[in-house]
């Protein structure tokens, strides 16, 4: 009667790893429980997810080497496996809200979100190869586009690329706040997608800086956002507090890969309740004042709700 906070499925998105080819289930080492999935794999996966009351997916595919070059030319491609498989996906499950990255690094040879010259990031050109990217994944029906990149006025472009187009209707959810974070290992590793030099620290933000995400915010909701996203989670939980009580946009938090093999790794050695502490993570991301919480929990979590 006096509980404030209540945490259900309808608040999760679950992220997915998708690989090419048939019949492929991986497991991500730093990651139990997590695994990669080939497209017919991946199908099966979001029907028992929906079974479960998950509604909401973020696909992010994991790309061969030789399929990646300076410029991320196959993140446009309407013939690569990832486009494909998003327009299955959405054919099969029109109910299904599937969310897609948009950023370079999956498809990258460098391993960096932006287009990179003499060791550097070039913002501006990057904006051009991210708005084919997202018109390419907004053409296969998706509902959602993330932009995880960080270059600046990426949501304003973007948003206005998708609206000149006739994509009025797909949502962004900007990685406002994404800050430079040692907890994004495991998903470096379950994309093989890590910097190949130098790190994100000249795009991503200071996890230093409370004040600037909320700069961030306010630049993200006049470009044109429809929500804002916070990430990690965890040891940000006052970025989302602030956001929460300043901003009048849903609140996203991502509660990323590190977390999670946290607490895996924790319980496989028998010193958490892994189970316990997860429901313990999400309700306190939520009592912080998300309104969507993107966890690879999100399968475990449905499945106790349903148990
Ligand atoms: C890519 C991207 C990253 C994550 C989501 N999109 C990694 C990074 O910025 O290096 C991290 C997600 C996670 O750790 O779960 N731009």
């Amino acid at each position: 009667m006096v509980e404030e906070t209540t945490l259900t499925t309808n608040d999760l998105i679950f992220p997915l790893f998708l690989v090419d080819g048939r019949n492929q289930k991986i497991e991500v080492s730093s990651m139990p429980g997590i695994f990669r999935l080939s497209t017919d794999l991946m199908l099966k996966e979001i029907e028992e997810c929906l079974k479960l009351g998950i509604r909401a997916f973020d696909v992010f595919p994991a790309v061969e080497e030789h399929h990646k070059d300076k410029t991320a030319t196959k993140s446009y491609d309407p013939g690569f496996f990832y486009l494909k498989t998003l327009k299955e996906i959405k054919k099969r499950f029109p109910e299904a809200c599937i969310m897609t990255d948009v950023a370079m690094d999956p498809y990258s040879s460098d391993g960096h979100d932006g287009l990179v010259k003499d060791g550097k990031i070039l913002n501006d050109e990057t904006l051009q190869i991210l708005g084919r990217m997202a018109l390419a994944q907004a053409e296969t029906g998706i509902d959602i586009i993330g932009p995880s990149d960080m270059m600046d006025g990426r949501v304003g472009f973007l948003r206005n690329a998708l609206d000149k187009n006739g994509f009025t209707e797909v949502s962004i959810m900007s990685y406002t706040a994404k800050y430079t974070s040692g907890f994004y290992n495991p998903f470096r590793e379950a994309l093989d997608s890590a910097p190949k030099f130098g790190d994100k620290k000249t795009y991503q933000m200071n996890p230093a800086n409370r004040r600037e995400a909320l700069l961030e915010a306010q630049l993200d909701t006049q470009e044109g956002a429809d929500f804002l996203m916070v990430k990690p989670a965890l040891a940000y939980l006052d970025v989302i507090r602030l956001l929460k009580d300043n901003c009048s946009l849903p609140i996203a938090a991502y509660n990323v890969s590190g977390e999670y093999s946290m607490v895996k790794a924790a319980d496989q050695k028998g010193w958490l309740d892994g189970n316990r502490v997860m429901q313990e993570i999400l309700l306190s991301i939520k009592r912080a004042g998300a309104d969507v919480i993107l966890t690879y929990f999100a399968k475990e979590f449905a499945s106790n709700a349903n148990s």
